[in-house]
């Protein structure tokens, strides 16, 4: 697709967007997944499009409407949305907004598991699903230029986001405070603080399409 404003200060760049949640089977009626509307990078997307982007918007499944000016890609699981951005790649800039499940069913079953009536309860076995943000941060080749990654956390954020950024090598995180009093989670606003190499700088709490905007508009800054 074109950019959704063909001639904004991003035409010409492409970026990959990650969203939503990851459902990881365990057998063909049942999930296990992360809480996650798809709202916040929902609206990165779009604000990305509308300042000229080639956005290529990889989700999993989301009740949230989808972007508009965006190529779609609609994934189900953490191995489909890694494969799902390597093949996006190359890209200008990745942002990494997907709550991904961390651990999948080792073995997930083809046919329902039945209650057997002896009350005899199924043991799950969980395997570690890759770290999309952490392998694509480190790609020794065709690394995006820009590589962001977002971190809910509860207790001291800003040390947990900054450990983040160090672990995962990439170049900035977007923090934020998920404790159940901040309201945040599943709300329409956010509150964030942006992590760069040259520190944390926290952001007025606003709505998502105005936290997005403000990204987006960072992201240009960076690219250009
Ligand atoms: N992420 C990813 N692939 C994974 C897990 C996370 O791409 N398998 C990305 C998320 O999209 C987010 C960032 O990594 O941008 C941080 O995710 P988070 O769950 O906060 O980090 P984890 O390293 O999984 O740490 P935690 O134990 O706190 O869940
Ligand atoms: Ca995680």
């Amino acid at each position: 697709v074109e950019g959704y404003f063909a001639n904004g200060p991003l035409s010409g760049k492409t970026v990959v967007v990650t969203s939503g949640p990851t459902h990881e089977p365990i057998d063909p009626v049942r999930y296990i997944a992360n809480r996650s509307s798809g709202a916040q990078g929902t609206a990165i997307a779009e604000a990305l499009a509308k300042l000229g982007a080639d956005v290529t918007f990889i989700t999993g499944p989301a009740d949230h409407p989808m972007p508009q000016g965006v190529r779609l890609v609609r994934i189900e699981t953490a191995a489909e949305m890694h494969a799902a951005v390597t093949e996006a790649l190359p890209a200008d800039a990745a942002i990494f907004a997907a709550a991904v499940a961390d651990w999948r069913v080792a073995s997930a079953s083809d046919s329902k598991i039945k209650k057997d009536g002896s009350g005899q309860l199924p043991v799950l076995e969980f395997a570690e699903n890759p770290d999309i943000l952490q392998d694509i941060s480190h790609l020794r080749e065709g690394r995006p230029q820009l590589v962001v990654g977002f971190a809910a956390e509860t207790d001291d954020v800003i040390a947990n986001a900054t450990a983040k950024l160090k672990k995962k090598g990439c170049d900035w995180i977007v923090a934020n405070d998920v404790s159940p009093e901040t309201g945040i989670m599943g709300g329409s606003e956010n509150a964030v603080t942006l992590i760069t190499a040259d520190g944390a700088e926290p952001w007025a709490r606003a709505s998502k399409t105005d936290v997005a905007a403000k990204l987006a508009q960072r992201i240009a800054d960076a690219l250009t």
